[in-house]
């Protein structure tokens, strides 16, 4: 016996024939989409193959090439001293300070874009740090009443110079100010070893700091 199929008459009556496509063809992606997309990629991997450095974190950004980058590492040694100043700060000025320098308004003045930390000279600073500050200060324009502490003891002249030369060269503070040296800082060590006060600003502003 021959099995039914869908002319045989068995199958009765046929529904009445759609005349939209079916369903799979009707959303099917179009092949000429499908090869430019797979072209676009295998030329986004050409792409990246010779112009990404091979991915080296120094040569990622465009433009930079390894030698580039090397002439923007500070040179002599500062960058070292950027690196301790960098931790001297969290540890010692950053509670007060900010972490990001802004201080906080009334109360710590901020680093970032101060007067007093961009000076041509650090003489100012220097002995904020060696010997504290009180009592009225004006900083970018506010004047702050407080007290800082003093690190004579805590600090040597290599953490004091490294946390300056951090706080002065910071482009996140956008501070631009030249490096401080332990040379400097021992000199005012010196010169103001019988010290037993912080500093006020009058007195501070009586210290020459151009150069
Ligand atoms: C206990 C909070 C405190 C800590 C910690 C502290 N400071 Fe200060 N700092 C102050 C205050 C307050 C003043 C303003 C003093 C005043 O009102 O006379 C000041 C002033 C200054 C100034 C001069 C004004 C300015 O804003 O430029 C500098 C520079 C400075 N501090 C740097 C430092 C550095 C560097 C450290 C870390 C070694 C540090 N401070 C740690 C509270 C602090």
């Amino acid at each position: 016996m021959k099995p039914p199929t869908e002319q045989s008459p068995a199958a009765g009556p046929r529904p009445p024939e759609s005349t939209a496509p079916p369903a799979a063809e009707q959303f099917a992606t179009p092949m000429w989409l499908v090869a430019l997309t797979g072209l676009l990629c295998f030329w986004g991997a050409v792409y990246l193959d010779l112009n990404a450095g091979g991915f080296q974190a120094l040569v990622f950004n465009r433009g930079d090439r390894p030698a580039d980058v090397a002439a923007r590492v500070p040179k002599s040694g500062t960058g070292d001293l950027v690196t301790h100043g960098r931790r001297i700060y969290g540890v010692y000025c950053a509670a007060c300070h900010q972490p990001d320098g802004r201080g906080r308004p009334g109360q710590f003045p901020p680093l970032a874009g101060s007067e007093w930390v961009n000076a041509a000279s650090p003489d100012r600073i220097i002995r904020v740090v060696l010997d504290g500050a009180a009592g009225p200060m004006t900083v970018r324009g506010q004047t702050f009443n407080n007290a800082m502490l003093l690190w004579r003891a805590q600090l040597s002249d290599e953490d004091i110079a490294a946390v300056l030369t951090f706080v002065r060269r910071n482009a996140e503070f956008h501070n631009t100010a030249g490096p401080v040296a332990p040379a400097q800082v021992k000199a005012i060590r010196d010169a103001t070893q019988d010290r037993r006060a912080n500093w006020t600003e009058a007195e501070l502003l009586a210290v020459p700091v151009s150069e």
